[in-house]
């Protein structure tokens, strides 16, 4: 048998997967518990799939501490159909919705949400190339809902503290990229999705966390797919879901459990962290954060060389010591290292020892 050479996977999303889920989906992709089917293969509706399907609920109620007001979602439109989701849903006729710009993401959310009603800006780092969180907001006391993305997955841009709406405005957080890497109040959010491809799964669910007087804002004529209400009372199953990303999911987060849940991965993901911007600060201004410090996401660490070639340069010299993924977005450039929660620590130590000797040679 050839030895296994997995990738030191910096994908920004899709992204690694543990390699303890995989190997435990490898084991069970034939015969799925003595089914003699693969989850692929099995009905939604079996008591198999069901178990699956609850288990995934309850393993991340444990783990984030969701209280029982809240119901869990597993839908599907990529986190980019909450963009249109959420307003259509939670934002009444009429009614304006208060939302903060820090990136690619959240302005895309604000595209939506324009198309569908009255949305006002309560802040825009767009002058500052969004490395920064913004100093200020203007925020409304009357708005539906305040929007914000916690991380910013193409700008390497995090809140680590929620901003902090007026009172009764209910926070509603796109957490598609820090999702389940550290711990965080749930009843600080009436609303709180992410897309799992990054920290928790493969592409094809988003997991939704709602505060449940917020199903009752629902409109009576929305499309089925669309209703959160809907999709709650039915347990996510009025339709066909994603079985095997769910099931995905399930293994990962029992993969996070055993590691000791979300402070034991805080814990792992800021070491790593840690220690790629630590390199990116000791270089001597080789290598240039784009985030500013305090700003600085601990999921995607996003950085520049002195010039465009030597980033081409790095990125495929890194490609052929197995190190895949550091290019930056194509909408901002530069290079990128993604560190979700399936990164182990000795994949950084590996990028960083190639950053330290490539800038021997190039600096
Ligand atoms: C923060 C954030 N929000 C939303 C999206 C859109 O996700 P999807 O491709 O599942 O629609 C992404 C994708 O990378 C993202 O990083």
């Amino acid at each position: 048998m050839t030895e296994l050479k997995r990738a030191h996977n910096f994908n920004a999303g899709p992204a690694g997967l543990p390699l303890e889920a995989l190997l435990k989906a490898q084991v069970e992709l034939l015969d799925y518990q003595g089914t003699g089917m693969s989850v692929m293969e099995i009905s939604h509706r079996s008591k198999e799939f069901e178990n699956i399907i609850n288990e995934a609920e309850a393993d991340l109620r444990e783990l984030l501490g969701i209280p029982a007001n809240y119901s869990v979602l597993f839908l599907q439109g990529g986190a980019s159909l909450q963009f249109s989701m959420i307003p259509m849903n939670l934002r009444p006729a009429g009614a304006s919705a208060d939302y903060i710009i820090t990136g690619a993401w959240s302005k895309k959310a604000v595209q939506e949400a324009q198309k569908l009603g009255v949305t006002h800006i309560a802040a825009d780092t767009k002058e500052s190339n969004y490395n920064r969180l913004p100093p200020k907001l203007d925020l409304d006391s009357k708005a539906a809902y305040l929007y914000y993305c916690s991380n910013e997955t193409i700008h390497g841009v995090e809140f680590l503290n929620e901003p902090q709406p007026p009172d009764g405005v209910p926070l509603i957080c796109d957490g598609s990229s820090d999702f389940v890497s550290r711990p965080l109040d749930v009843t600080k959010y009436a609303y709180l999705y992410a897309g799992v491809q990054k920290n928790v799964g493969p592409a094809g669910v988003v997991i939704g966390i709602i505060r449940d007087d917020m199903l009752e804002r629902v409109p009576a004529n929305m499309p089925v797919m669309l209703d959160y209400k809907l999709q709650a009372t039915e347990k996510s199953l009025y339709n066909t879901p994603p079985c095997f990303a769910i099931y995905m999911v399930g293994l990962v987060l029992k993969w996070i459990k055993k590691l000791g849940g979300l402070t034991a991965i805080e814990a792992r993901n800021k070491a790593k962290a840690d220690l790629l911007y630590q390199t990116i600060d000791q270089s001597g201004g080789f290598f240039k954060g784009h985030a500013q410090v305090e700003a600085r996401s601990r999921m995607n660490v996003t950085f520049r060389l002195p010039n465009e070639e030597l980033e081409a340069t790095f990125v495929s010299e890194a490609k052929k010591l197995n190190m895949i993924g550091l290019k930056g977005h194509r909408s901002v450039g530069g290079l990128r290292a993604s560190i979700y929660n399936a990164v182990e620590l000795s994949d950084v130590e590996t990028l960083v020892q190639f950053m330290q000797e490539f800038q021997k040679k190039y600096g």
